[in-house]
């Protein structure tokens, strides 16, 4: 490959870098332009993708449960999130916060403003009497900026089983991240997806409808949108693997065919064998024990776990040291 080709923006560098090496690969973040954001939404009310609904009904059912376990005082506290979403499950801890007189301010972390812009909106209105201070910048320099300049204590939510999207030991690195630029006895609610009958899991990343294909073949799109790419949709096709043994549900792009493709702000051809896949995303799925072993290698306790009647999902209780 011509080693003076030069990518001006994250997304052609990280495009460059995972198509310059064999298994080819794109980063998961990239899934989430504005199609992608809508398309996840749409996933997450599907049928198959119980994720969303296992963990919902942890917060409806044990929210005063999850709240009584922080061992809140009367002082005023921090509740960060990270990746903001759309704040459906967030509200149900708002709500119930608010309903027990508890007094924080609210810090929804997300590296784009205008998801931001739509919870803050979406917050005032539902929650006139909020206090709310969204931050637009990466996770953990919101959260050391929340450490050095307050001593209140911060609950930091990390909801959606995204710690899913990393390898086991990339998600022990973010977690001791995480423990580096908190303080020691601040809490994190962490929602994890469990380990369950592959046939539950599988379906989830390849519903009846082709939701989550399409979310895939964004991508496609995305570089063609974005990057002035050739991909030709019909060439490829979703192909979603579980793993029972590590946890991982792996989602893939399948050439369909010998094909070259060319990246216009790259001024790249790329080469693609018939049934040469791109790897696109991970989702691990935990056992209580690997979850010990995470809290264990981040340097965090884990002070309880609430679980679904289904036990499909867990939201964990860590407490920095
Ligand atoms: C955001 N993340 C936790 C989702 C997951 O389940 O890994 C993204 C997703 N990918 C396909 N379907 C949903």
């Amino acid at each position: 490959m011509n080693t003076k080709i030069e990518a001006k923006t994250a997304f052609e560098w990280d495009v460059l870098e995972g198509f310059s090496k064999y298994p080819r690969s794109i980063p998961s973040k990239y899934f989430y332009d504005e199609k992608g954001n809508r398309l996840f939404q749409k996933i997450m009310e599907l049928p198959e993708y119980y994720l969303t609904r296992s963990e919902f009904e942890i917060l409806v059912n044990q929210k005063k449960e999850i709240i009584q376990s922080w061992g809140l005082s009367n002082e005023p506290f921090n509740l960060a999130e990270l990746g903001a979403g759309d704040g459906h499950k967030t509200k149900l801890l708002l709500e119930e916060l608010l309903k027990q007189k508890f007094e924080f301010t609210y810090y929804p972390i997300d590296i784009s403003q205008h998801i931001l812009d739509v919870l803050e909106a979406s917050c005032r209105e539902n929650f006139p009497q909020i206090r709310i201070s969204p931050k637009a910048t990466d996770y953990f320099e919101a959260l050391e900026y929340l450490s050095s300049h307050d001593t209140h204590l911060t609950v930091t939510l990390f909801l959606g089983s995204n710690i899913g999207n990393f390898h086991f030991d990339e998600a022990v690195a973010f977690m001791k991240q995480y423990a580096s630029v908190s303080k020691s006895g601040d809490l994190m609610l962490l929602g994890v997806d469990l380990k369950k009958d592959p046939q539950v899991i599988l379906p989830a990343y390849n519903d009846a409808k082709g939701v989550t294909a399409e979310f895939n073949l964004n991508l496609l799109d995305r570089m063609n949108r974005e990057l002035g790419a050739d991909f030709k949709r019909e060439n490829w096709s979703h192909y979603p693997i579980y793993d029972p043994q590590t946890g991982e549900a792996a989602s893939y792009l399948l050439s369909l065919a010998e094909q070259e493709v060319y990246i216009d702000s790259l001024d790249l051809c790329i080469s693609f064998e018939k049934y040469e896949c791109i790897h696109t995303e991970i989702s691990k799925k935990y056992s209580i024990k690997e979850i010990m072993r995470l809290a264990e290698g981040a340097g965090l306790t884990v002070l309880e776990i609430f679980r679904d009647d289904e036990q499909y999902f867990a939201s964990i209780i860590l407490e920095v040291k």
